[in-house]
């Protein structure tokens, strides 16, 4: 029997929007329930193995062919700069990235600027963009801390609702590219694959048309 086909996804928050998606395109997975520790998962048939992991490391399985398939946000796929295939955009997990500030700060552009994040890369690009040098502080989470305690300027990070900058009494200075979940495939596999992949997507595809 062929191995199964298997799909990378990003546990935590962003889980359950893909799990929905997922099952709404018939695609279900045998003894999966949300507050499962389990992290492999398998269908009814076994042709798909489902597998849970942090967001940052989805691009890097789906790169190295240890998952076929990678449902995951944008912003890790620029932030690892994996060298995969970006096959589709599931509507789902729409965010943006923003440099952000304490409430009423300027964002100067002639000076070096200390800047907080867990995107150290993506933070990069913008600021080479405006010809200006930042030194990174490479945080994990809780990111809108730094302004607060003094650990950095400003931060790089995702705003969705605007809630966290919000209730620590920061804003947003500037945007920097809007993100959202992609379904992402390991450039090989796409041809070794490609039956099993295409059956995948074009349930997916289905469900984010009818949606939109
Ligand atoms: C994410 C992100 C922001 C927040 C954005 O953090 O890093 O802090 O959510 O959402 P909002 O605009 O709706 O408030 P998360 O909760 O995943 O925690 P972490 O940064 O500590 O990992
Ligand atoms: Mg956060």
């Amino acid at each position: 029997m062929m191995q199964p086909v298997t799909i990378a996804l990003a546990k935590g928050r962003p889980a359950k929007q893909s799990i929905d998606l997922l099952e709404a395109a018939g695609i279900h997975f045998e003894g999966f329930h949300e507050k499962t520790r389990k992290l492999v998962f398998f269908n009814k048939d076994k042709t798909l193995r489902l597998i849970f992991l942090k967001g940052m490391d989805v691009p890097i399985y789906v790169e190295k062919g240890a998952a076929d398939i990678g449902i995951v946000g944008r912003d890790n796929i620029i932030e690892t700069e994996a060298d995969v295939y970006e096959i589709l955009d599931l509507g789902i997990g729409k965010c943006k990235f923003s440099v952000a500030g304490k409430k009423g700060a300027s964002l100067p552009d002639n000076q070096s600027l200390t800047i907080g994040t867990k995107y150290p890369n993506i933070a990069k690009n913008f600021f080479d963009k405006r010809n200006q040098t930042i030194e990174t502080v490479h945080l994990n989470g809780s990111v809108e801390l730094a302004p607060l305690i003094g650990l950095a300027d400003y931060i790089v990070d995702i705003v969705e609702t605007g809630n966290t900058l919000h209730e620590n009494g920061l804003e947003v200075l500037a945007d920097i590219e809007t993100i959202s979940t992609k379904f992402i495939v390991n450039k090989a596999s796409f041809v070794t694959r490609s039956k099993e992949i295409q059956d995948v997507l074009n349930k997916l595809e289905q469900v984010v048309n009818e949606k939109n």
